[in-house]
C-alpha cells in the first residue's frame, strides 16, 4: 500500500518517528546554551554560550568541577540521580531568569549516566506572561520570607530585664559585656530566671543583631529528630521515608545566633556533633556526604547542673569547656527579694495589656505574702501567680487574700530548748518578734526602708519610730541609691 502524507498519520509507529524528528529539529532551534554532567555531578562538557550566560571568564577549566560549584542552585544532579526529566523550568542565574530543560542521558543499556541542561533562552520573549507571573510569585515569596525572618529577630532587650537588686544589676552588666564579645555564652540558672530573655537581649546588643536569632530546645524535640532539626537534611539524601530536604537550625542561624535551650538534655551522639560545630565551624547535614561552613554564635542555656553532669559522665567534658567560655549565672528570685515590687509592677502592666484591662497593683499585705514564698519557678511562676490573682480580683489592689494559692510558710514551733528560757513579758515578746520581722524585711529589700515598710504593712514613719525605739538605727539606706 502506497503511503501519501495523509496515510503516514494513521500508523502509530510512523507518527512517533515523525514526532521524534520534528522534536529534534525544534530542540535544535531552541538549543542555546547547554551543559552536561555525569552521574556524580561532575561537569563533562559545556558550550561557550552557556559559559557566557553564567559569566565564566575563560582561564580555568570548568570541566571536572561539581556542577554546584558553578551554579549553586542547579537541579541537574537531581535529574541525573532520579532519571526524571524536567522539561520546562524557570531558573535564576545571577539576577537573570532563563527558561531551561533538564534531560537525563541514558546509555545503550538504558541506565542513566548523566544529565543535559539546556537553556531555551531566546524563547523567553514568547514565555513572557509565564515569566512575569513567576517573577510576581518570587516577589511574594521574598516578602513572605522577610516576614518570617522578622520572627527570627530578638524579642527582648536588656531594658526588659527588670531588677534593681545587686544580683540583678550584676548579671545584667555581665550580659552586656558578653554581648560585645563574639563568643559562646552559657546561661545557667533555675527555670524561669530569665535565661531566654537574656539570650535575646545579648543577641540584640551584639554585632549580629541584624542577622537571625534561632532557638532550639533540646529537651522539647524527640532525640531521633533533633539531629535533622539542628543540622538539616541534604537534598537527594537516602534518609528514609518522610525526610524531605531542609536546612537545619544552624544554617538558618548562619551569620547570627543559635540559642540552644536546655543544652543539658542533648543526647550524647549530638554532643559530639555540636562540639565539632563549635570547634570547626562546620556542619554535616543528615544523609549528606559534604560538610558546610557556618558562622554561628551559640548561646546555650540549661537549668541543670552541667558541672555535676560532667562529673557523673553524662555530659562531655570537652563540650562543657567549649560552652563554658562565658558562663552567666542567673540569680533565683528568692535571692533578690528587693526586686519583687518592681517585678510585680512590670508583670502586672504586661498582664493588663494582654487582658485589655486596667492595671492592678499589689497591696502591702500582698507583697508581704509574696515575700514569704520561695519561688521555685522564679519570675515565670510570679507571672502566673499574678495573672491568677488579677483574674480573681474585682478591685484594683491585690491583697494577701488574693494570694491564697501560695502555700503558707511552715509555722515555726518553739524549739524544745526554748521551753527552758524564762517566760518574757508580752511586751518584750512582741518587741522581739517585731525586731525580727523588721530585720527580715530589710534583708529582703536590700535595706530600702520604703519597700521594707510596704512589706511590713506599715507606713515609713511607723517603721522609723520602731527603728528608733528598738535602737536599730544603722547604716541602712533610706531610699534606693541605685534606681
Ligand atoms: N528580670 C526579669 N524581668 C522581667 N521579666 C522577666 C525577668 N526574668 C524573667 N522574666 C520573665 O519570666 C518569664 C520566664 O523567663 P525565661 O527567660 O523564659 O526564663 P528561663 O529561660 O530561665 O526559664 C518570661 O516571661 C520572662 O519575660
Ligand atoms: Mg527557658
Amino acid at each position: 500500500m502506497a503511503k501519501d502524507g495523509q496515510g503516514r498519520l494513521t500508523s502509530e509507529k510512523d507518527i512517533r518517528s515523525l514526532a521524534a524528528s520534528t522534536l529534534l529539529k525544534l530542540f535544535d532551534s531552541l538549543y542555546e546554551g547547554a551543559v552536561a554532567i555525569d552521574r556524580s555531578g561532575h561537569i563533562t562538557w559545556i558550550n561557550d554560550k552557556f559559559k557566557a550566560v553564567i559569566g565564566w571568564n575563560g582561564t580555568e577549566a570548568i570541566e571536572g568541577r561539581q556542577v554546584e560549584e558553578v551554579m549553586p542552585n542547579s537541579r541537574l544532579r537531581a535529574v541525573a540521580e532520579s532519571g526524571q526529566a524536567e522539561m520546562l523550568d524557570v531558573f535564576s542565574i545571577g539576577n537573570r531568569q532563563v527558561v531551561v530543560s533538564r534531560i537525563p542521558l541514558h546509555d545503550d543499556g538504558g541506565a542513566v549516566i548523566g544529565a543535559l541542561g539546556v537553556i531555551l533562552y531566546d524563547r523567553l520573549q514568547a514565555l513572557k506572561p509565564l515569566v512575569s507571573k513567576f517573577q510576581q510569585l518570587q516577589t511574594d515569596l521574598a516578602s513572605a520570607r522577610k516576614e518570617l525572618a522578622g520572627n527570627r529577630q530578638a524579642k527582648y532587650r536588656f531594658s526588659q530585664f527588670v531588677g534593681i537588686s545587686a544580683p540583678a544589676r550584676e548579671i545584667k552588666e555581665q550580659a552586656r559585656r558578653a554581648a560585645e564579645r563574639d563568643m559562646a555564652v552559657l546561661l545557667l540558672g533555675e527555670t524561669g530566671t530569665g535565661k531566654e530573655l537574656l539570650a535575646h537581649a545579648i543577641h540584640a546588643a551584639s554585632r549580629r543583631a541584624e542577622a537571625p536569632l534561632v532557638r532550639v530546645n533540646a529537651a522539647a524535640i524527640p532525640e531521633n529528630l533533633l539531629e535533622a532539626e539542628l543540622f538539616g537534611v541534604e537534598p537527594g539524601a537516602f534518609t528514609g521515608a518522610g525526610q524531605k530536604p531542609r536546612p537545619g537550625k544552624f544554617q538558618l542561624a548562619d551569620g547570627g545566633t543559635l540559642f540552644l535551650d536546655e543544652v543539658g538534655d542533648m543526647p550524647a551522639v549530638l554532643q559530639v556533633k555540636l562540639l565539632r560545630v563549635l570547634q570547626e565551624g562546620e556542619i554535616e547535614p543528615l544523609g549528606g556526604n559534604r560538610v558546610k561552613a557556618v558562622d554561628v554564635r551559640v548561646i546555650a542555656a540549661t537549668s541543670r547542673d552541667l558541672k555535676a553532669m560532667v562529673d557523673a559522665g553524662t555530659f562531655r567534658a570537652d563540650l562543657y569547656y567549649r560552652l563554658n567560655v562565658l558562663p552567666l549565672r542567673l540569680p533565683p528570685l528568692r535571692d533578690r527579694g528587693e526586686d519583687l515590687p518592681i517585678l510585680c509592677e512590670t508583670l502586672l502592666e504586661k498582664i493588663a495589656e494582654q487582658a485589655g484591662e486596667a492595671v492592678k497593683t499589689v497591696a502591702t499585705s500582698g507583697l508581704a505574702c509574696l515575700a514569704e514564698y520561695a519561688w521555685p519557678g522564679n519570675v515565670r511562676e510570679l507571672h502566673n501567680v499574678l495573672q491568677q490573682a488579677a483574674a480573681h480580683s474585682d478591685g484594683r489592689e491585690l491583697g494577701a487574700e488574693h494570694f491564697s494559692m501560695l502555700p503558707k510558710p511552715p509555722v515555726r514551733l518553739a524549739k524544745a530548748a526554748d521551753a527552758a528560757l524564762p517566760v518574757r513579758t508580752m511586751r518584750d515578746a512582741v518587741a522581739a518578734a517585731e525586731k525580727e520581722e523588721i530585720l527580715r524585711a530589710l534583708a529582703a529589700t536590700g535595706g530600702v526602708k520604703l519597700h521594707a515598710a510596704k512589706l511590713l504593712g506599715i507606713s515609713r514613719a511607723q517603721l522609723y519610730e520602731k527603728l528608733t525605739s528598738y535602737e536599730m538605727v544603722s547604716g541602712i539606706s533610706d531610699t534606693k541609691k541605685t534606681a
